[in-house]
């Protein structure tokens, strides 16, 4: 962790007595979670033990089903999609779409994420339907860009199928109570899996909302839960020496109530990718708020930014490195990768590149990550980094559950409720407005009143 003054200089630095000003606020903010939880107002908290039984029937059905299936598709935005796709690029091959020895008879997944016509249609071009399942996922039922994908993809499968292939080619993951997608998947005895009320979408990767297709693609979701659990009991304490989640919750804080609320997560691991995507979401939607709990105007919220090592060296580095002191940066390093890979050797009268020969890539990008590392501290740079022995399902489960709970008490130091995203909605109402959806014709008035260009 190279946070403290001793490593990086009084000026940018951090003391021990800086850290232990913050532990009351943690033990408040610990109690605060706790009751908060035995109050079921937690459920992320709960899954590792709730959702043990319920990952048993997602892997029985996916294993009594996906051979049946070429793809898997899952429609949703935002909390609804991110975590299959972390999922996804961190635990199966690289190429898993395109090699069919990789996926061991499982199906290809597809999780667009967004409503851009072109990736759509082409995506849908490709798609035999009848070798697809899709994977509707929506908390609410009523997310614009979910419920037009399912719209769709409905459409073209009963225009190709029939009105009675619906049900074998859907699975609604949604609210248990609320919503319209229930209401349809009702109707049209589609599989449903259930999103629990207290767990917020960006915290549901661990509930049927990344474990079905997870599942599905052959991932043991049973060893993600393991993992969230391991990490729910190492994080079971409220001095925040021991406790991971609480440090690193409060070591954020103190950068961002320093003028450093640019958080970088840079993963040296091409599979942690989109894991540093999943943080984005995470770490933005929850901080970002307008008013804290006594409705004051406060405005707070760090700026997450994904990085990906070694490929932003050459893009982002030199910000980093010399840019304005605003900055963390937690770099993810894996100490085994799944693979070794040597370096080609040759050209050894050519100083300059014969040096890469006696190497593997393993080694390259580990040095290059530790250069980066030790750069970023001389140049008085924040930064810290998570190791991953290897990336697993047990280890990517605890990586969830850590910056989960981080976000948590992250929420608890700004005395802002994480949990809710009422920024999101206004814009929203606009585009219903527009788009006629009824009880939002002033937001359209407004809209078609807006300034002119
Ligand atoms: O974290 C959140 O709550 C959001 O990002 C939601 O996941 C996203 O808006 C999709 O919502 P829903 O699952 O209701 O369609």
């Amino acid at each position: 962790n190279n946070m403290f003054e001793d490593k990086i200089g009084a000026e940018h630095g951090y003391t021990k007595e800086d850290v232990d000003a913050l532990q009351e606020k943690v033990t408040k903010g610990h109690q605060a979670i706790k009751e908060a939880k035995e109050a079921g107002e937690l459920g992320f908290m709960e899954l590792p033990e709730t959702h043990k039984e319920i990952a048993k029937e997602i892997k029985e059905f996916a294993e009594a089903n996906r051979e049946k299936y070429d793809n898997f598709v899952v429609l949703g935005i935002g909390g609804s999609a991110l975590g299959n796709i972390a999922v996804q690029t961190a635990l199966n091959d690289p190429y898993y779409n395109l090699k069919k020895e990789a996926r061991n008879g499982c199906p290809r997944l597809f999780v667009p994420d967004n409503v851009d016509p072109t990736r759509l249609k082409s995506l849908l071009d490709e798609l035999d339907l009848e070798k697809t399942m899709f994977n509707v996922i929506s908390k609410s039922g009523t997310t614009a860009e979910t419920m037009s994908q399912f719209l769709t993809a409905q459409a073209a499968v009963v225009e190709d199928l029939g009105e009675d292939a619906v049900s074998d080619h859907f699975i609604a993951t949604t609210s248990k109570d609320s919503g319209k997608l229930i209401k349809i998947a009702k109707e049209e005895a589609i599989k449903t899996f259930y999103i629990p009320d207290n767990v917020g979408g960006r915290f549901s990767v661990l509930t049927p909302v990344g474990l079905v297709s997870s599942a599905f693609v052959g991932v043991d979701i049973e060893e993600l839960l393991a993992g969230a659990e391991y990490m729910a009991q190492v994080c079971d304490t409220d001095d925040l020496w021991a406790n991971p989640a609480y440090l690193n919750a409060v070591l954020q804080y103190l950068a961002d109530q320093d003028g450093k609320p640019m958080s970088v997560m840079m993963p040296y691991n091409h599979a942690l990718k989109d894991v540093a995507d999943w943080y984005r979401q995470l770490w933005a939607e929850s901080l970002g708020k307008e008013v804290d709990r006594e409705g004051n105007v406060v405005n707070v919220g760090p700026t997450p930014i994904k990085a990906l090592g070694a490929t932003d060296q050459h893009s982002q580095a030199q910000l980093y490195m010399e840019g304005p002191y605003d900055k963390v940066v937690t770099f993810l390093e894996v100490e085994n990768f799944k693979e070794e890979l040597e370096i080609g050797s040759g050209y050894e009268d050519i100083e300059g590149v014969s040096y890469l020969g006696n190497h593997t890539f393993n080694k390259l990008i580990t040095t290059e990550k530790k250069a980066t590392e030790l750069a970023l501290t001389k140049q008085n740079r924040l930064n810290c980094t998570v190791i991953f022995p290897e990336v697993n399902a047990f280890t990517l489960g605890q990586f969830f559950y850590l910056f989960e709970l981080q976000t948590a008490m992250s929420g608890e130091l700004y005395n802002i409720n994480a949990f809710n995203q009422p920024g999101v909605e206004l814009g929203k109402k606009y585009a219903y407005g527009v788009l006629g959806r009824e009880g939002f014709a002033e937001m359209k008035e407004e809209f078609d009143s807006r300034p002119a260009k």
